[in-house]
């Protein structure tokens, strides 16, 4: 339980990767305040899962591009549990699309939750992650595809790619606060976002670029992220941690 007395914010937890690291933090002992645009059934389940495994989950209504809402919720979650030690960056969506067939509206809808989010995120909850015993930590899950690109995915790249410079600046800035800021970068995971967007034939071709020969679990991801939250993390700042079965070395 190296998370114990440890309070986390993770961001679009009520289902995919998302849940997946709310349980894997809560399993270390965490307190996770599991935060979703949608709540309702699924958060719940999230918070049901994360006292399962041990430790204590309350659900709280958050969009990550309103950034008045992003400063209440995690002044909310300082207050109701003391302290804010661990800030994942999980939400995100995408909206597909080739370059010349890409609407303004979608490229800003886009950029709003994923890179604006962040930001957000990061902003507000660093007054408090600054007082964290033993050093806060930051992760934010960016991806392989803002790493190398895909066609048809240009706001989506633009925004995980955007993510990386984020993190690095971050890293560079609250290093001196012993506030370490990482990146996790997933490859093909299964989740409803893949499901929704990576079909068919085209998926069969994502499988054939992966070494290890399978599609990656939330649970891949979430026990990366885990690693980073973790005291044997401490020196581990400004690094984006590619969990993708090898399919970019
Ligand atoms: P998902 O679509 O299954 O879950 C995303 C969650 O974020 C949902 O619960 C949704 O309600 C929430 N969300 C959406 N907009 C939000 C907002 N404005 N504020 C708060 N919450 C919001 O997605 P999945 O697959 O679990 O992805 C999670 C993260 O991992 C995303 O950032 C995604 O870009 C990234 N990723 C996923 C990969 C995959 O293969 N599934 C690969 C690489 C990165």
């Amino acid at each position: 339980m190296d998370l114990k007395d440890k309070v986390a914010v993770v961001t679009g937890a009520a289902r995919g990767i998302g849940r997946a690291i709310a349980v894997a933090l809560a399993r270390r002992g965490a307190t996770v305040a599991a935060c979703d645009v949608a709540l309702g059934e699924n958060a719940d389940e999230t918070v049901r899962l994360c006292r399962e495994a041990g430790g204590e989950g309350r659900a709280f209504a958050l969009d990550v591009s309103q950034p008045a809402r992003v400063t209440e919720v995690m002044g909310a979650v300082a207050a109701a549990f003391g302290h804010l030690d661990i800030l994942v960056n999980n939400a995100g969506i995408a909206i597909d699309g080739l370059l010349l067939r890409t609407k303004d509206e979608d490229w800003g809808k886009v950029l709003d939750v994923n890179l604006s989010g962040v930001f957000f995120c990061c902003r507000a909850a660093a007054r408090h992650l600054l007082k964290a015993k033993d050093g806060g930590r930051i992760v934010n899950v960016t991806s392989v595809v803002g790493e190398q690109g895909n066609p048809g995915q240009v706001s989506y790249a633009a925004s995980k790619a955007g993510i990386i410079g984020l993190t690095k600046t971050l890293a560079r800035e609250l290093a001196g606060r012993s506030l370490c800021v990482n990146a996790v970068s997933p490859g093909f995971i299964d989740t409803v976002m893949t499901a929704e967007h990576v079909q068919g034939k085209a998926r069969e071709e994502l499988l054939a670029k992966i070494p290890l020969g399978r599609i990656g679990a939330p649970e891949d991801i979430a026990n990366a992220v885990a690693f980073l939250c973790s005291p044997e993390a401490s020196y581990i700042t400004g690094q984006v941690l590619r969990v993708n079965g090898g399919m970019l070395m």
